[in-house]
């Protein structure tokens, strides 16, 4: 069956098909558009949060500049701590606080150098390119005690915390007769060989190496060690003569200093009880090896269960809140570590391997 219909003519199908051709045109460009439009705004939002200044933007805090100081002394690094965001929550909301950090790069040759450095028989002193840290004693003392020669010295931050020690001796016993003994404080590697040879001389090689270090292994190097003896009445006479001296190892911890060769350490330490010889390790370091009755080579492995990312060891004395921790060295030449702004840091090698971190703050902030 035939259907009746009128077939168009073929110039109105050519402009059918323009028409359609244009409107399929059309609506791509509108998508295309669409989407470029959308593109741009993710865009500019992207750019706006991560300016520097928004503070809705989780970008991280940029830390302050690497300090590449190879012996850091005590410093307290400006508090970097950004505004906490406007925030809509109750009023009682308290925003945590933000720690920023200074990276500290510690070079490998300063292992050999601060208050914990281990000398011994096994770990040999590196004497320093100069010799700025030792301060001669005579004329920088305190009135605490007596000194046998003049032209001794100290390391400068140890003779600060013997000064105040002896002092404190003094006011508290109202004894004035503690000696640093001639000899008794910094030692050259020569003024160590002429002790030692003496010592040969006398009581033959093994018995003086009882008492007294190789010449490059006694930590007299160091200018953190000191003798004591008693002077009175132009005699001397030794701690143990009078009970009155027990003030000193019993308090020179608080000062930052431990009796170094202790009877029962004979065998760790290697040389004989020497009730004279304390050494300046710093307050929290003392007091700790005190309370816990570690010589200087236990504390030091003691402190390696101790790292950055791990617990820290927590010490607190007279009112102060010391925070340890045990850093080991780098493969490469340069040990970085990361301290909090706004605290009070030192760090110590440890002649060995590594790097001790001590932080202070005062207790009440500790615990807030
Ligand atoms: N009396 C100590 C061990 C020294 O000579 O260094
Ligand atoms: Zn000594």
């Amino acid at each position: 069956m035939n259907q009746n219909y009128n077939s168009p003519s073929p110039r109105r199908v050519n402009e059918r098909l323009r028409r359609r051709r244009r409107r399929t045109a059309a609506i791509v460009i509108f998508l295309l558009a669409a989407v470029l439009v959308a593109l741009l705004a993710v865009y500019v939002g992207l750019l706006i949060r991560n300016r520097p200044d928004n503070p809705n933007g989780d970008s991280q805090t940029t830390p302050a500049p690497t300090v590449t100081e190879g012996a850091p002394a005590d410093t307290t690094a400006p508090d970097d701590t950004t505004a906490a965001p406007e925030t809509t929550a109750a009023p009682e909301t308290t925003a945590a606080p933000v720690i920023t950090y200074t990276t500290i790069n510690m070079t490998r040759d300063a292992i050999t150098q601060g208050d914990l450095v281990l000398v011994n028989a096994s770990f040999p002193y590196t004497f320093p390119a100069n010799e700025k840290h030792l301060t001669t004693i005579y004329g920088n003392k305190s009135r605490g005690y007596q000194i046998g020669s003049a032209q001794d010295k100290l390391d400068t931050d140890a003779l600060a915390a013997w000064n105040k020690a002896a002092d404190a001796f003094l006011a508290e016993t109202g004894d004035g007769s503690l000696l640093l003994t001639n000899n008794g404080g910094y030692r050259s590697r020569e003024a160590q060989e002429t002790l030692y040879q003496k010592r040969v001389a006398s009581v033959g090689e093994a018995e003086a190496a009882k008492y007294v270090a190789l010449p490059g292994n006694s930590e007299h190097h160091t200018g953190l060690a000191f003798d004591l003896a008693v002077y009175r009445d132009g005699k001397t006479y030794t701690l143990g003569s009078d009970e009155l001296y027990n003030w000193i190892p019993q308090n020179l911890p608080r000062y930052g200093f431990v009796l170094r060769y202790p009877a029962d350490k004979v065998n760790i330490t290697g040389i004989s009880y020497e009730e004279w010889h304390f050494r300046y390790v710093g307050i929290p370091h003392a007091v700790y090896m005190t309370e816990n009755n570690l010589c200087l080579e236990e504390y030091l492995n003691t402190l390696r269960a101790y790292q950055a990312d791990g617990q820290h060891l927590s010490v607190t004395s007279d009112g102060v809140e010391y925070e340890i921790w045990y850093v080991p060295v780098a493969e490469g030449d340069v040990t970085p570590i990361a301290v909090p702004n706004g605290v009070t840091y030192s760090i110590s090698g440890n002649n060995m391997d590594g790097f001790v971190v001590t932080l202070s703050r005062p207790a009440a902030d500790a615990q807030q």
